[in-house]
């Protein structure tokens, strides 16, 4: 890449991906897009440059619909929760952003469909009507993820309509065997429906301009390296709407029940946030987002780049008033002990996790996933690494020379620095003042972990100093020496002060106070007469503590257990119960039937209360799935009832029969559906 400073911007517009409000966020998160984002929009800030840093909830999309649907709740309750956990993990990270916003708002509804109108009335999209997948029981059209069937390549009878989970093909809905829609269960019929495309085909000679010509040198080999290949493969209209009743309504005549793909909103979602902003602070959100001075960068992770630096420079440029990125720098992704950090197998550590189990040593993972960021290749997280960097690095280096400079300070002269008499060559001045331009240079140019390199270079540098200096024995004999080297080791430790900021923003808090230094900016940096000689200095406390390995054996506990409990997990089917004569079974009378009527026990958490067609009678049964169902979604479901149970009082309602239940992968409560169309009053025999 050649030095992005080239050109001077006079304004800074940093966005950082927006997370889906579906769940808590984890190391690979930080690692890969909020601490560099957050380092970077740190240091533009102490150089004195104006910064919107950006961030906010990704709150719509299907998967925060499923997971609304598994729960039993409604989507907004989903985001709600996630957003609230997602957004206190980022505060106490110190992840510095101007405005943290979020996409269910009203400012960024208004935005984004504007946004689409805007489009429209430009004849900027393709009307299509296609064939898609439609519940008729439901009466919904069925996102790829609402689908289930039977994988074509592995067998897997449970494969997603965009994607088999058991051998990772991604599919598309016609490519199932025996398709269903997870909704009701039912065969999902073809159905006719119109979408609005985005003719990504014809910016294509614009793109391959812009990209392969125009940023062959300043983006990241990654980041052009995917461009490339996504164009050289041609693209292809793109819908972006969808049938779905969770997200940004399409403002159109005839679109209703259609909102805007989860993709074409979510990136308008930093302007809405910068228009948040904006309301918030009473200044101009519009500079940073159509001024061509200013720069408007996107930290992601790679599976965002085609979104990031095709589609939504794509729409930006052809709704006409917008800058376009100048740089994406992609992250790879960070792996946890050797293996991709997974979600669902809770293969992770969550940062609302590690922050209470960690309390106070937030910097301590902001340094140590940048010391592995995954800038060119996927990088691994392991504990043993972190106890290391901790202990050998932070506190060896970086604290055990801060705390060795302050006490002895205090123990010569009282906490107050002393006058630098005549320097040696071994005094360091020159070295200290090229740290400030070679941190910088790598920030300029993404390079993090070069960039922390270079600053522990610093304390490695002043801690050497201090050990090769000896005061404590030359104190004895030439206390003016010792003056001097303190004074040198002083003015180390407040250019540590301020070049550690952008990184370990607590420690330089923390390390400023103990200094008493206040408003110094990386301009300062370099400085070697930071701390006048008479100035009092506080009290030392220490920045770093030892983790010892007890600690970090519990954590590799911790992890191992969720391995074994993946595993049980894969295999957890009871054994078969003894056997039993035909008579016994005969005996059993179950039917199908459908729910005509449900609702809550009152004062239960539990219990709802059926109404069942059994074909035979309408009868109520009271059943324990209040948990996994709402009431009003599951009238007019096919159930299979054991119908000659005798009936039972439960909570004060006569209970009729039992509903039959099966467990599904979460652990949820699922009915035993018949998939066809039976007739209610039908024997399960
Ligand atoms: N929610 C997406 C993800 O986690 C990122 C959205 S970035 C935005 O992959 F630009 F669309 F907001
Ligand atoms: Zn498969």
């Amino acid at each position: 890449m050649k030095n992005a400073q080239a050109k001077k911007f006079k304004r800074y517009t940093i966005t950082s991906a927006l997370p889906y409000a579906n769940g808590p966020i984890h190391i690979g998160h930080l690692a890969g897009v909020y601490v560099p984002a957050d380092i970077y929009a740190r240091y533009l800030r102490l150089k004195g440059e104006d910064v919107l840093f950006i961030g906010g909830s990704d709150e719509h999309g299907v998967p925060i619909t499923i997971k609304a649907r598994q729960q039993g709740v409604s989507p907004q309750e989903i985001v709600d929760k996630y957003h609230s956990i997602i957004k206190n993990s980022f505060e106490k990270f110190g992840i510095s952003f101007d405005v943290y916003s979020r996409t269910s708002s009203p400012i960024h509804h208004q935005t984004a469909s504007d946004f689409f109108e805007k489009l429209y009335n430009n004849k900027e999209f393709i009307e299509r009507t296609s064939e898609q997948y439609y519940d008729e029981a439901t009466q919904h059209f069925l996102a790829d993820r609402y689908i289930t069937g039977t994988c074509p390549h592995c067998g897997y009878e449970k494969a997603y309509g965009d994607q088999c989970e058991n051998c990772g093909t991604s599919l598309s809905p016609n490519d199932l065997i025996d398709p269903k829609s997870v909704l009701s269960g039912n065969k999902p019929v073809k159905k006719e429906t119109k979408h609005w495309y985005l003719p990504l085909d014809k910016y294509e000679p614009w793109l391959k301009e812009w990209i392969l010509e125009g940023h062959k040198h300043d983006w990241k080999t990654n980041v052009y390296g995917q461009c490339k290949s996504w164009l050289d493969t041609g693209l292809h209209p793109r819908a972006v709407t969808r049938d779905l009743d969770w997200g940004v309504k399409v403002p159109v005549k005839g679109a209703d029940g259609k909102v805007l793909y989860v993709w074409f909103d979510a990136p308008i979602g930093y302007i809405s946030a910068s228009r948040e902003w904006s309301e918030k602070t009473g200044k101009d959100w519009e500079p940073y987002w159509k001024d061509e001075s200013s720069r408007l960068i996107h930290f992601i992770g790679k599976d965002n780049i085609v979104f990031h630096c095709i589609i939504f420079p794509s729409m930006l440029k052809q709704e006409g008033s917008y800058i376009l990125p100048d740089n994406v720098p992609a992250f790879e992704f960070m792996n946890l002990e050797n293996e991709k950090i997974s979600t669902s197998r809770n293969w992770a550590i969550w940062l609302h996790e590690y922050l209470e189990e960690f309390p106070g040593k937030e910097d301590v993972l902001r340094y140590v996933l940048t010391a592995n960021a995954p800038e060119t290749k996927d990088n691994d997280f392991t504990w043993k690494d972190f106890q290391t960097r901790n202990n050998s690095e932070l506190l060896n280096i970086f604290g055990n020379f801060v705390n060795r400079t302050l006490i002895l300070t205090q123990k010569y002269f009282d906490g107050i620095v002393p006058t630098a008499n005549d320097f040696t060559k071994e005094d360091k001045a020159a070295e200290i003042k090229s740290f400030p331009g070679r941190i910088g240079s790598s920030l300029d140019n993404f390079r993090f972990r070069e960039a922390l390199t270079e600053m522990m270079a610093l304390a490695r540098l002043g801690n050497k100093y201090l050990t090769d200096a000896e005061p404590w024995k030359v104190f004895k004999t030439d206390e003016n020496r010792v003056k001097t080297i303190l004074n040198v080791s002083l003015q180390i430790c407040a250019n540590l002060a301020i070049l550690c900021e952008p990184f370990l923003p607590f420690t330089a808090k923390k390390l400023s106070g103990m200094l008493n230094l206040s408003g110094l900016t990386w301009k300062d940096g370099g400085n070697t007469n930071l701390l006048e000689a008479g100035k009092q200095l506080n009290k030392a406390e220490y920045l770093f503590e030892r983790i010892e390995d007890a600690i970090i054996e519990a954590q590799v506990q911790k992890l191992l257990d969720t391995k074994k409990e993946n595993a049980e997990n894969e295999i957890k089917v009871k054994p078969a119960k003894e056997n039993i004569e035909f008579e016994d079974f005969a005996k059993l009378d179950i039917r199908i039937g459908t729910i005509i009527e449900a609702e809550k026990v009152p004062k239960t958490k539990k219990l709802l209360k059926l109404k069942v067609d059994t074909g035979m009678d309408q009868r109520t049964v009271v059943s324990g799935i209040a948990e996994f169902y709402q009431a009003e979604k599951i009238i007019g479901k096919k159930v299979s009832i054991l119908v000659n149970l005798s009936p039972k009082k439960l909570r004060g309602i006569d209970s009729n029969g039992m509903i039959l239940m099966a467990e599904d992968k979460n652990g949820k409560l699922c009915f035993v559906s018949p998939s066809e169309d039976f007739n209610d009053g039908s024997e399960v025999r």
